[in-house]
């Protein structure tokens, strides 16, 4: 069988350097991604530039790795940045900057991998959402937005490239070991009103990423879906993936409860 060409954006640390290096470790060929690559390869899989803020790098990207490989097999849509703060201190410009990385730098990639892939009538493409993409917290709230519209957009596009022999699936992890934290963004503007609750939110949220199991059921999860074992759009993952179903089936009272406490904010 020939060689599986996999790309995984945003594989400098964290879930998306877990994957990628997974990946290589089951015999794929696979290109992660960094803005800023250190070196050529990295854990056994090889580095290309990438900023998915930019039409340009993700273009070029694309066409490096074809270059390279040949053609592109697999997709995974990793790389994220985090921003938090109330939704009343963050301006526009900073909510949109955000965007531009979690919701159109996927759009961005899709779309540049999407007419080769239609055209072999073959690949797969996944989508790292998060279990923010299906129930909001305090102060996270625009990281949050990103998600629920990952999640809106890779229904769609599940619907939409089946017909062409292409999947999509989207993985919803809850709290993983990763860099999340020391790359997060926080709002320029400051309201004194929310200066307790935003304090105890963010240490919170900080220790659940940094006392969190290492990511590699995510890339065991992603591993699964490339070789077609785990079948499906959706793949939840981690301690806190029940709240989700949690979220469905209680009244809206109960959830408020969940969710403060486990932050550490009075119910
Ligand atoms: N950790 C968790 O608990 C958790 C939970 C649910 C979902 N997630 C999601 O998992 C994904 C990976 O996050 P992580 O936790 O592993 O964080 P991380 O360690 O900070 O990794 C983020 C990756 O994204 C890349 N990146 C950031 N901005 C980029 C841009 N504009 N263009 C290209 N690459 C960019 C970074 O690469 P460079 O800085 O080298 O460019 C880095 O490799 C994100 O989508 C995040 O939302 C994480």
């Amino acid at each position: 069988m020939t060689q599986q060409i996999v790309l995984v954006t945003g594989a400098s640390s964290g879930i998306g350097r877990s994957i990628a290096a997974l990946l290589a470790a089951n015999g794929y060929r696979v290109f992660g991604t960094s803005r800023h690559p250190a070196q050529p390869t990295l854990d056994g899989f090889e580095m290309v530039a990438l900023d998915v803020t930019s039409d340009e790098s993700v273009a070029a990207c694309v066409a490096e790795v074809i270059g390279r490989a040949g053609r592109i097999d697999a997709l995974v849509n990793n790389a994220g940045v985090e921003l938090l703060g109330a939704l009343e201190e963050i301006s526009i410009e900073e909510a949109k900057t955000l965007f531009e990385t979690n919701f159109f730098g996927v759009m961005r990639m899709t779309n540049a991998v999407l007419p080769e892939m239609r055209q072999l009538r073959n690949g797969v493409i996944i989508n790292i959402g998060s279990l923010a993409g299906t129930v909001s917290a305090p102060f996270h709230g625009i990281y949050s937005a990103s998600k629920f519209a990952l999640e809106g957009y890779t229904e769609a596009l599940w619907f939409e490239v089946a017909p062409f022999g292409v999947r999509v699936a989207l993985v919803e992890p809850g709290f993983f070991k990763s860099e999340i934290n020391r790359n997060k963004a926080l709002p320029a503007r400051s309201l004194p009103d929310y200066a307790a609750e935003r304090t105890t939110m963010i240490a919170a949220w900080d220790r659940s990423v940094e006392e969190a199991a290492d990511p590699a059921p995510v890339a065991a999860k992603v591993l699964h879906i490339v070789q077609g074992r785990a079948r499906g759009l959706r793949h939840r993952l981690g301690r806190f993936g029940l709240m989700s179903r949690f979220k469905l089936v209680s009244p809206e009272g109960m959830l408020w409860v969940q969710v403060r406490r486990q932050f550490g904010l009075k119910p």
